[in-house]
């Protein structure tokens, strides 16, 4: 998309506070010196079993894009694709499953549009708003800063593993939960703070959307694998082979901007849904941010830009 996207004729708009050019999360466009939109729209296939649960993880992860510029929901619009003859009912619990996450986060639900599909498809599009001068953004991170991400990985291999009937029912549970959990708490914990850059992980994985932030801020970032959080069972079916394919495909784009290699490979390259945000910021406030908030962890930091955007730490650093 990105690339497809880069191909277009660009028309000049000075509201235009974040396009499509610098793979950040959502579209800033300023109304007034004192407002600005964050628009962003997400959709996938199903990843879990339960209707109900897809359609409030389809939601988290739609509103995520918004938290991860700083930004707080307005309203949403339902994107959904259906078979003509699929259940009534399924189709009911996915929609009301997304509408109680679209309430738990403040946002008003305003719409929507369907089509008739074979493959089940469901999202949102999610207007916020923001202090234009308060957008967080991939670019701005700064060499010292730490980096702290606010949930574990791994709903890749874990969703892998769901679908091919090796996943334990406690692990299934803790990957929905972490994907349904709303990353607006962390949002306002990391606002309370000097921060410098954040983005959320999603498909692209940790190294992938570390990647985007550090080349966006023009400084070379440190992953700790060893610091790293995963979800229950993550690495047991990762060794199994419960490996998506977006991992390779992750692993083939990025992996030539990291220096180090790590055995976690699988799980720093897995591609998340609805994953946390991944935040740069100075030493002390990512200090208080981990006593604020139960699910961030410091897994790097911010150097000086050298040879490649990523570096993996090594075991005695
Ligand atoms: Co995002
Ligand atoms: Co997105
Ligand atoms: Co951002």
């Amino acid at each position: 998309m990105d690339h497809a996207l880069s191909r277009l004729p660009r028309w000049k708009d000075e509201n235009v506070l974040i396009g499509f050019e610098t793979s950040d999360d959502a579209g800033v466009y300023k109304l007034s010196p004192e407002c600005a939109l964050v628009q962003t729209v997400d959709f996938f296939t199903p990843i879990v079993d339960d209707p109900y649960a897809f359609g409030g993880i389809a939601a988290a992860n739609a509103l995520s894009d918004i938290y991860a510029m700083g930004g707080r929901s307005l309203t949403a619009l339902a994107v959904l694709a259906y078979p003509a003859d699929g259940d009534p009912d399924t189709l009911e619990r996915i929609l009301r499953g997304g509408a109680d996450k679209i309430h738990e986060a403040g946002c008003a639900l305003i719409g929507g549009h369907s089509i008739n599909e074979e493959d089940i498809k469901f999202g949102y599009a999610v207007t916020g708003i923001v202090d234009p001068a308060r957008v967080i953004a991939n670019a701005g991170a700064r060499e010292g800063d730490a980096l702290v991400l606010t949930k574990p990985i791994g709903t890749g291999v874990v969703g892998t593993a769901i679908k091919r009937g090796l996943a334990r029912p406690e692990d299934a549970r803790a990957a929905e939960a972490s994907m349904l959990e709303l990353n607006r708490a962390a949002c306002e914990r990391m606002l309370a703070l000097d921060v410098h850059a954040c983005t959320d992980v999603t498909g692209f994985g940790l190294l992938g959307h570390a990647r985007e932030m550090a080349i966006a801020s023009a400084v070379t970032i440190e992953i700790d694998p060893e610091a790293v959080r995963l979800l229950p069972g993550a690495l047991d079916y990762a060794r199994l082979g419960a490996v998506p394919g977006g991992t390779r495909n992750n692993r083939e784009f990025v992996a030539p901007c990291v220096d180090g290699a790590s055995p976690l490979d699988a799980l720093l390259y897995d591609p998340q849904t609805s994953g946390g945000l991944l935040i740069a910021l100075p030493e002390p406030a990512a200090r208080r941010l981990e006593a604020a908030h139960p699910g961030a962890h410091r897994v790097g930091r911010v150097l000086e830009k050298g040879p490649k955007p990523l570096r993996l730490a090594r075991g005695d650093s």
